[in-house]
């Protein structure tokens, strides 16, 4: 079933992600949507919080329940990556904006925020299952409808255009785009991923960036994403690989 094709719709939940988890493991369909008018708890990664007011921005989670889960187990992790190019071809195409890619998991206008991702798997006996990948867009709040500690690094389609955005246009983009990037995963393999998300990546290859894992911040030279979607950051002439488990957040100038 093509990504999208079952939309269940909510006016509002605790968060799109955790009804899509349930839906999943009660056996929903691959590419089935979960959306809410807004959300209560909005999950973001590393446990934060999405804030989601009613009606103004997309919250959507997709159920990917690959046919073959054991041949996809090793592209699943590139799901933010897919997920992230679906979310800027879909803002480019419904609103005209275009977002560049923070990796691994933020669309940005700038340097601030318009979108988010957040990729969660589910695994039985230690083989993957399905995985949920949830999508929260930024589109049609004010600089006033984001919370005081929020405005200077939020941003939104509205704020970007200087006018309101057909969220459901939106979402029929994203469900399409998501689709065509997901096979391209599934079916052509990591590299041409790899090398779309590169290509509008908000920092180029020679960048300096300042990654931060738990071990503390590091500051280096961006030299590219490596095969299995980590950051290739070059220290003292050596580089190294910060993996997408590791990355706790990244700034660059
Ligand atoms: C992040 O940037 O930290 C990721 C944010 C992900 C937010 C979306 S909104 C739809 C879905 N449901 C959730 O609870 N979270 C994701």
């Amino acid at each position: 079933m093509p990504i999208g094709s079952d939309i269940r719709r909510f006016a509002s939940l605790p968060s799109t992600n955790d009804t899509a988890l349930e839906l999943g493991r009660s056996g929903a369909e691959h590419g089935t949507a979960v959306v809410a008018d807004a959300q209560t708890k909005g999950r973001g990664t590393k446990g934060r919080s999405w804030h989601s007011p009613q009606g103004l921005g997309l919250y959507v989670s997709f159920i990917i329940r690959p046919d073959d889960p054991d041949a996809a187990g090793a592209a699943i992790p590139l799901l933010p990556l897919a997920a992230g190019l679906a979310a800027a071809d879909a803002v480019l195409g419904s609103a005209g904006v275009e977002a560049r890619l923070k990796w691994p998991n933020d669309l940005v206008c700038g340097k601030k925020k318009l979108a988010g991702i957040l990729s969660e798997s589910v695994s039985r006996g230690g083989r993957f299952v399905f995985a949920v990948v949830g999508i929260g867009v930024n589109v049609n709040h004010g600089g006033s409808d984001f919370p005081a500690d929020l405005r200077d690094a939020a941003t939104s389609l509205k704020i970007v255009t200087g006018r309101d955005v057909d969220r459901e246009a939106l979402l029929a983009r994203l469900c399409q785009s998501l689709d065509s990037w997901y096979n391209s995963l599934i079916l052509g393999g990591k590299d041409a991923v790899i090398r779309a998300y590169e290509s509008r990546m908000a920092f180029v290859p020679g960048d300096p960036v300042r990654v931060t894992t738990a071990s503390g911040e590091r500051p280096g030279i961006f030299r590219g994403l490596a095969g299995g979607g980590g950051l290739r950051l070059e220290r003292s002439g050596r580089v190294e690989l910060v993996s997408l488990e590791e990355i706790r957040g990244l700034d660059w100038d």
